[in-house]
């Protein structure tokens, strides 16, 4: 190959190496991480990426210049030299993305094994999927519930999940990963955020008609913001004014309007109204709250649809079922009078 045809050869590769390396440094693809396991994917994925950025501008390269350079001449109509293969470029090219899979592979493995060890001192959050939300719970904090994942700065938080009735996916892209929760078997997740803030929890699996909605945030707070949080909200659910607390960690004001607890909310049944529609369904006052906290669909009240409210709340620890059952009822005997 003479000079000057080698120098065309690798201006072409460079234009196209160049123009692709754009495409995938330039556009922001995701988010950009808020975990150290992302952080991790990411080096995968850019070293995966930049091997085949390379192979992909040398095969390029190669196929534009012989398309410019050996093309048939329109008054050419003599059959080109015989020619009988390349031992030496046939090692190369065999040997050559052997030796690349090779180190994807080695550089996964060592990525894999990483993100999934925990550490002694992780903490614990089980996470209830169901049709259409998430609900989360600190079994090492007085099994503390909430509706958003709250989660301390640089601490590895393993996630065992769980799901009601269909499966669901979780997945925060600025942490990088998704696990799906399966009815039947828990499944597990490691998480160490590396930014406080705010990052959408996102289901990605197609679980029914609230699939898009069914969503919620994570957020990261200063480790000792969390202890703080934790700490008021194992006294909201343990001591006096437990009801209310239980009432405001799992977003039944999102749904429903019920004056004690200040909430407006009129997805679902108006909550003051409780002792009348348990009048109307012909049942007591307190099991028929119990009821239609733990099993929703066993009485519909009349005007509604059926499948709305969620049925995690089955899942709630008896001491706070019990609290948020009395404050419902017991709120509702003094506005009834
Ligand atoms: Cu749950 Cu999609």
């Amino acid at each position: 190959m003479r000079r000057g045809s080698l120098l065309q050869l690798v201006a072409i590769g460079i234009l196209i190496g160049g123009a692709v390396s754009a495409v995938a440094l330039l556009i922001p693809w995701l988010p950009p991480s808020a975990g150290k396991e992302r952080d991790r994917i990411d080096f995968v994925f850019w070293f995966t990426t930049g091997i085949c950025i390379a192979i992909f501008a040398v095969v390029a390269a190669v196929t534009v210049y012989s398309v410019l350079k050996f093309r048939a001449r329109p008054d050419d109509d003599s059959d080109g030299p015989p020619i009988h293969g390349h031992t030496g470029l046939e090692v190369v090219w065999t040997a050559v993305p052997a030796v690349l899979v090779t180190a994807i592979a080695i550089v996964s493995a060592v990525v894999l094994s990483r993100n999934d060890s925990f550490p002694k001192d992780h903490l614990t959050v089980d996470v209830t999927a169901q049709q259409f939300t998430w609900s989360f719970k600190y079994p090492g904090q007085g099994n503390v519930t909430s509706t958003l994942l709250r989660l301390p700065l640089h601490k590895s938080v393993k996630l065992n999940l769980h799901s009601l009735d269909v499966i669901h996916s979780f997945y925060v892209p600025e942490f990088g990963q998704k696990q799906d929760a399966v009815p039947g078997i828990t499944t597990h997740l490691k998480i160490t955020p590396t930014k406080l803030g705010s990052f959408p929890v996102i289901c990605t699996e197609l679980c029914g008609l609230g699939h898009a909605l069914m969503r919620s945030q994570a957020i990261v707070m200063q480790p000792a913001a969390f202890e703080q949080w934790a700490k008021e909200s194992k006294k909201g659910i343990s001591g006096p004014g437990a009801g209310k607390a239980v009432f405001d960690n799992n977003g039944c004001g999102g749904c429903h309007l019920f004056t004690p607890a200040g909430s407006k909310g009129t997805v679902g049944p108006d909550l003051d109204k409780l002792p009348a529609d348990a009048k109307q369904a012909g049942k007591p006052l307190e099991a028929f709250t119990r009821e239609s906290i733990v099993k929703p669909e066993a009485y519909i009240q009349p005007g509604y649809p059926p499948n709305v409210m969620p049925k995690t709340f089955g899942t709630l620890p008896k001491s706070q079922l019990d609290a948020l059952v009395q404050f419902l009822i017991q709120s509702g005997k003094k506005g009834a009078k």
